[in-house]
């Protein structure tokens, strides 16, 4: 495009890697300490996780990229004229791939020119803000370095802002905590601001365990990056092979659990935590859940933190949704409420 510069995208940490890694520290020992054995899938996405969850968005089993990119490639119009952003905040962003639908509709809306995204992984921010510089030579980029909830309040405001959750990333939360990262969220948002979240929904379980249990085995890989993670971070001495994958469909809070399993007996230690843990043959360490929604239960949550549902898009197989909630009340009748779901 003529008489337009390329500006170098700008990538700024917001907390200082001692933090991180205290952090990291700190939730390992009390994950490994207590029973059942727990660790947080944030801590996934190191360059390899973060390489890994792209591979696994092209699998055949995991429809969850391709429904929400038909989405975001049918409505992300309306979704840009709901909000009329100046900004556009990204949170969970790893590559930004999908995103790209959006930025294209921020342009076609012709409202701003700024997109921050916000990552764990700052390979994945790195690696995204150079590839969207060199598309989007219009675009100013402003990549963030931090993790979720607890750096939000650090995101620069500059104007109308339309924040992005996509990937039903907000699945890996279990309820109340989703609650509490809505809050977060709406706290960050003026009243005229938006934030848009990518909801896998709730379908037979066949289809739901496939996405998670692919035939490649890259789901299992991904899940086991974990166990690399602490080995290098934290020095301990995971025998990673001798750990097997499993995945289950927990019906009550409709979410999709996944852990390794110990394959025999045996001693790990964390030596940066000078702890020794013992593992009995078959004892799990859960790692992740991926909770799938539903319309209502969207409603009562997303309310519950002061936030009401605003608009509601649905893939044409109503696989996935993307819900636009609102720090205000929903006064008037608004032409994207049409896309409501078919109940
Ligand atoms: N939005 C992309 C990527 C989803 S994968 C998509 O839809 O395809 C989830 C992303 O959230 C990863 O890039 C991971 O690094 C990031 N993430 C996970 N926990 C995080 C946290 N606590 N703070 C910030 N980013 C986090
Ligand atoms: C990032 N998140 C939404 C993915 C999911 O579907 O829960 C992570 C993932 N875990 C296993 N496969 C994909």
């Amino acid at each position: 495009m003529t008489g337009q510069l390329e500006t170098a995208p700008s990538i700024r940490r917001l907390s200082p890697p001692s933090n991180v890694g205290a952090e990291l520290a700190a939730d390992t020992r009390q994950g490994l300490i207590g029973t059942p054995k727990q660790l947080s899938s944030k801590y996934f996405y190191d360059a390899r996780g973060s390489e890994l969850f792209e591979d696994i968005t092209r699998l055949p089993e995991y429809y969850l990229t391709r429904a929400e990119a038909e989405i975001l490639t049918l409505y992300a119009d309306e979704m840009m004229d709901a909000i009329k952003p100046v900004e556009l905040v990204e949170l969970g962003s790893g590559y930004s791939v999908k995103t790209r639908l959006l930025l294209e509709a921020l342009r076609r809306a012709g409202t701003g020119t700024l997109y921050v995204p916000f990552d764990i992984s700052e390979a994945a921010i790195r690696d995204a803000a150079e590839t969207l510089s060199g598309h989007y030579p219009w675009l100013t980029i402003e990549g963030l370095v931090g993790d979720f909830p607890s750096d939000l309040p650090k995101i620069p405001h500059s104007g109308r802002r339309l924040v992005t959750f996509l990937g039903s990333t907000i699945g890996n939360f279990r309820s109340q905590e989703r609650v509490e990262f809505y809050r977060s969220v709406g706290a960050v948002l003026e009243p005229a601001d938006g934030l848009l979240v990518g909801l896998d929904l709730v379908k037979d379980v066949e289809t739901l365990l496939a996405a998670y249990n692919d035939s490649a085995g890259v789901t299992a890989e991904f899940n086991k990056n974990i166990l690399h993670v602490l080995n290098r971070e934290l020095g301990a001495n995971f025998p990673v092979d001798e750990f097997e994958y499993v995945v289950k469909w927990v019906a009550a809070s409709e979410c999709v659990a996944m852990g390794l399993r110990a394959t025999r007996a045996m001693d790990v230690t964390v030596a940066d935590l000078d702890l020794t843990i013992h593992l009995a043959k078959g004892e799990e360490i859960h790692d992740e859940v991926s909770c799938k929604f539903r319309y209502d239960v969207v409603v009562a949550e997303a309310s519950a933190a002061g936030l009401s549902v605003g608009g509601w898009w649905t893939d044409t197989e109503d696989r996935f949704a993307v819900a636009l909630l609102q720090p205000k009340p929903v006064s008037r009748q608004r032409p994207w409420k049409l896309h409501r779901p078919r109940q």
